[in-house]
Parts: structure tokens; sequence; C-alpha cells
């Protein structure tokens, strides 16, 4: 690349994976380590864009230039999503958020009673924030980019799932057998509304950020 393609944007992008807690000491999650949205948000600095980074739960060091928000929480991931948006002139949500949290947060540790069957853990939906982000666009010509991470029939649930967010861009992911998350390497197609179909090969995660903000540039006005 080397071009500053991405110079007088502003980008928010999330990373890492949401925690809901159950008590004070555990919580449900997932294996996101924060790579491909730490790659996605270092590759926008390098072609110039200023960036804003929401990182859940990710141990990475931030990258140069960038203005990192901690978040825990799907609630919390919504929250700042919402408050940052209107000023982003691209929005791409590569957190893997939880659908479900916890119906109750017990404020004490969950003990274990001799003699008792466990209590089942009754959860309650979370709010699906990129079909919001994308349906309640405020600033003009934004762009709003998901990711899919699926398991199986990875290009049909893409499709599916590009057309019930509403946003512009899907990166398609396989996950599970050791794939994309944790690892240093990715493989994706990028699928557009407007019928596009670019398949990444494997490669660094790097590789597909810089890919990803490809598309991006080719669409922006
Ligand atoms: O972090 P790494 O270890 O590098 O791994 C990268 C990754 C596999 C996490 C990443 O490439 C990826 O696929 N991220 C999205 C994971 C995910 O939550 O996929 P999903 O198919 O469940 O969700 C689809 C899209 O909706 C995603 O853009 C997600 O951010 C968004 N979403 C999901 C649920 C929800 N309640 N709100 C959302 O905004």
């Amino acid at each position: 690349v080397g071009e500053a393609d991405l110079a007088g944007r502003h980008v928010l992008v999330s990373a890492g994976g949401t925690r809901e807690p159950l008590d004070p000491v555990r919580f449900l999650g997932n294996r996101s380590s924060g790579k491909q949205g730490y790659a996605l948000a270092a590759a926008a600095a390098a072609r110039g864009a200023r960036v804003t980074l929401l990182s859940a739960n990710v141990s990475l060091p931030g990258p140069a230039g960038v203005d990192v928000i901690p978040v825990a929480t799907a609630l919390e991931l919504r929250e700042a999503a919402v408050k940052a948006a209107p000023e982003a002139d691209v929005v791409v949500m590569a957190a893997a958020v939880a659908d479900f949290r916890p119906a109750v947060y017990a404020t004490g540790k969950i003990k274990k009673v001799e003699g008792e069957e466990p209590a089942p853990v009754a959860l309650v939906r979370n709010p699906d924030i990129l079909a919001e982000l994308s349906a309640d666009r405020t600033r003009p010509g934004q762009l709003v980019v998901g990711f899919a991470a699926e398991t199986d029939q990875v290009l049909a649930h893409g499709r599916a799932k590009l057309a019930r967010k509403g946003c512009d861009l899907l990166v398609v992911n396989e996950v599970g057998d050791g794939k994309a998350f944790g690892t240093d390497t990715n493989e994706a197609v990028i699928l557009g509304a407007d019928g596009s179909e670019t398949p990444v090969p494997p490669g660094p995660k790097e590789e597909l950020a810089d890919a990803i903000w490809d598309q991006v540039v080719a669409r922006l006005g």
C-alpha cells in the first residue's frame, strides 16, 4: 500500500470479545484475541486515518497513534459505539459480541451447595450493535462493515447475515477447528451489499486488514 488513502477520514473499529458477567469472578465469553481488529486499526492508521478503537478484553499493546477505548460487556460496547459512530466515516465491527448475557448478575460469588444440583443459567438477548449502527446512520456517506464468524455453509450464512444486518460490507471468516480466533493468520471472503464477492487467501491478519480497507476506499465518496 504505502498510500495515505484514508487521510482525513475518521474510522471506528471494534476488536476483541465481550465478557458477560455471571458474578464477580465468572463470565460468559468467547475466544477472540483482538488480533484481527487491532490489525485493522493499525492498517487504517498507517493509511492516514484518525482511528478510534473500541477494545473488548484485549491484552495486546495499543497500535501507535490509535485512540483506544476499553470496554468489557456488549452493553458497554454498544454505548461506546453509539456515542462514537456519528463522527466516523467508516465503522468496522470486528469484535466478537456475545449474543446473550446472564439474565441475573449475582453480586456475591455463586456457591456450590452440598447435595444440590447447580441452578440453570437464564440468558437474555444482547442488542445487535451492528444492525443498530447500520440502521441509524446520521453521517452522510458513512460505510458500515461487519464480520461473520461461521463454522459451516460460510458463504450462504454470510449473504443472509449481510442482508439481515444492513451493512455495506461483510467479512466472512470460518471459525472453529483452530481457525481465526487467536491465530496470526486468517482467510475470508469480503461480501458487498452491491453483490461483490472478494476472496482473500490465507495470510497474515494484516493482509486481510488491508484488503478490507481497499474495499472500503473504493466505496468512499
Ligand atoms: O480477535 P481474533 O482472535 O483475531 O479473531 C478474529 C475474529 C474471528 C473474532 C473476527 O475475525 C470475527 O469474525 N469477528 C466477528 C465475530 C462475531 O461476533 O461474529 P458474528 O457472526 O457472531 O456477528 C456478526 C457481526 O455482528 C459482527 O460484526 C459482530 O461484531 C456483530 N454483532 C454481533 C452480535 C451482537 N449482539 N452485536 C453485534 O454488533
